[in-house]
């Protein structure tokens, strides 16, 4: 009996982790290949109507679309004509392509029910008050962030702290280690962030375990994503909103394990999976009767001891 409830159980495992994998891994759309046998790679070839011969040339690196994460983006059933104007399928594109407005994400996705639960407008309005926008205006859009080639939600659907913190910092990183893309949207240089952050001992080891947006967004319960960032008087600085029982993570990047943690391995299979182990911060209940058990019971032996010493003499 047990061992048929277990291969049921093994059954459903797979075929859910099967769907999930299909899903994952579904073959990119004719269109897009059509497109990416040059935007693909590092280099394309032509076919050149003035000398009748074929050439091999390089593409230009700001171009190529890596395949990889447009197939884990969330777009990734769409064609490239699907956004972009049908008239790219021939070569040499024709140069007033160059000029064509694109769609932002508010164009289609605003206003649509299918949607609701990531909440599309609230996050515009956020947006709206974030320096970014308040500083350099329409021009810092929302693909600036986030690229509609390959975006895909980590916050709402991975399962470790670590990949949503990465995947989270590269958007901020994508500019503010990037003099180029920074200067997209401002004519000042990118300050360095080791030195901004030269108050925060162990740098690295805070950044790949805590968001940019941590302490730089006022925290809303009601967002997945805070998406206000504040001026740096406003940054958080300090340690103890962290490193303290009631830590501020608990609301912001910490909501997401314990979504996971409700849904499944319970709170103390969470403490003991999560990855980052904040000091102060984390204290499982039951681990902490264990220890006060275990130091009566040293206790009473210690007691116990000496008394029988004293009497025995
Ligand atoms: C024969 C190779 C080739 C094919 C096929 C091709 N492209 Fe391009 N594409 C290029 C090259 C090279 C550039 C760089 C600018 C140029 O040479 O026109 C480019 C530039 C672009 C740009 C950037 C334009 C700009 O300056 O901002 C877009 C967008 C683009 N292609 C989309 C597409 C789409 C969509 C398809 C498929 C429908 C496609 N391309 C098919 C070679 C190709
Ligand atoms: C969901 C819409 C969408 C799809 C699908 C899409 N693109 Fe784009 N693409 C954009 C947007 C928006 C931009 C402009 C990005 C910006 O302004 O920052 C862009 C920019 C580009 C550029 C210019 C370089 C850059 O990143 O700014 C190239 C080249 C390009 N796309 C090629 C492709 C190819 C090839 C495909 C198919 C494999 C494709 N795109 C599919 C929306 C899309
Ligand atoms: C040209 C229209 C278009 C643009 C522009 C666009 N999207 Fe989408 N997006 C779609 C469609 C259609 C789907 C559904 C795709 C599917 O089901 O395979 C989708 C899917 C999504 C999903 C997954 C929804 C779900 O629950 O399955 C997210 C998240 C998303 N888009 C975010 C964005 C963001 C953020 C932007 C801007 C950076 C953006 N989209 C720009 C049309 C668009
Ligand atoms: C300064 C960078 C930045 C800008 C600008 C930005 N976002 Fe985001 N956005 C993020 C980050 C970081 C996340 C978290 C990504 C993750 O882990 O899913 C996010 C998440 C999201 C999500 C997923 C939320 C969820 O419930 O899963 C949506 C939808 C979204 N943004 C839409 C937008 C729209 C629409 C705009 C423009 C009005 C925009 N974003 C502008 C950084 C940005
Ligand atoms: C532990 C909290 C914390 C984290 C994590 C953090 N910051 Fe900061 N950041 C601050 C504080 C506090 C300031 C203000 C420092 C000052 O004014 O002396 C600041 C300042 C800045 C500034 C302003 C620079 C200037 O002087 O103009 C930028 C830009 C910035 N941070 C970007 C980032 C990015 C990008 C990340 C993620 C890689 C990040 N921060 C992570 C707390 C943090
Ligand atoms: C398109 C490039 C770009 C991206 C992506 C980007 N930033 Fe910025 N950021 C800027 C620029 C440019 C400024 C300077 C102010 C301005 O002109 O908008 C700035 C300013 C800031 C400031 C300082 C505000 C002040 O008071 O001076 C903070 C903090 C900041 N960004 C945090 C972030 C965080 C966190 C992310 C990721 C969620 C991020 N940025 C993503 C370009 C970017
Ligand atoms: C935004 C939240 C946040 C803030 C603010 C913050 N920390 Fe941290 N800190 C963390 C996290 C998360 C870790 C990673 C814990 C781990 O996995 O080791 C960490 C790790 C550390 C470590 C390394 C501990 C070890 O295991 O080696 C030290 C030391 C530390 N922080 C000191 C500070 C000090 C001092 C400040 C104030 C100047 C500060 N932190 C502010 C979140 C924060």
């Amino acid at each position: 009996m047990l061992n048929l409830i277990r291969n049921v159980f093994a059954f459903v495992l797979l075929v859910v982790s099967l769907s999930v994998n299909s899903q994952e891994s579904r073959p990119l759309s004719e269109g897009a290949l059509h497109c990416l046998t040059c935007h693909g790679n590092q280099t394309y070839t032509l076919q050149n109507p003035w000398t009748g011969q074929e050439e091999k040339r390089l593409m230009n690196p700001y171009f190529i679309i890596d395949t990889t994460h447009y197939r884990t983006g969330v777009h990734r059933t769409f064609s490239c004509t699907d956004c972009h104007a049908t008239d790219y399928e021939t070569y040499p594109h024709a140069a007033e392509l160059k000029l064509e407005p694109l769609s932002t994400c508010l164009d289609c996705h605003g206003g649509d029910d299918t949607y609701a639960k990531y909440q599309f407008e609230r996050i515009d309005e956020e947006f709206q008050k974030s320096v970014h926008f308040v500083k350099s205006g329409e021009s810092f859009t929302c693909s600036k962030c986030h690229n509609q080639h390959y975006y895909k939600p980590t916050a709402r659907n991975s399962s470790t702290v670590s990949e949503i913190v990465s995947y989270n910092n590269a958007m901020c990183l994508s500019c503010h280690n990037n003099l180029a893309r920074f200067q997209l949207v401002s004519d000042q240089q990118n300050p360095v962030l080791a030195q901004v952050h030269a108050w925060l001992p162990n740098q690295e080891l805070h950044f790949r375990n805590v968001r940019c947006i941590e302490c730089h967004t006022q925290v809303t319960d009601t967002l997945m994503v805070s998406h206000n960032i504040l001026s740096k008087e406003h940054a958080v600085q300090k340690c103890v909103e962290c490193h303290s029982s009631n830590s501020m993570l608990k609301a912001s990047l910490y909501k997401y394990q314990n979504l996971q943690a409700r849904s499944g391995k319970g709170a103390l299979g969470a403490v003991l999976q999560n990855e980052s182990y904040l000091i102060g911060a984390n204290q499982v209940p039951a681990l902490k009767l264990l220890s006060i058990l275990i130091f009566v019971a040293a206790l009473a032996g210690v007691l116990l001891h000496s008394v029988f010493r004293f009497t025995k003499k």
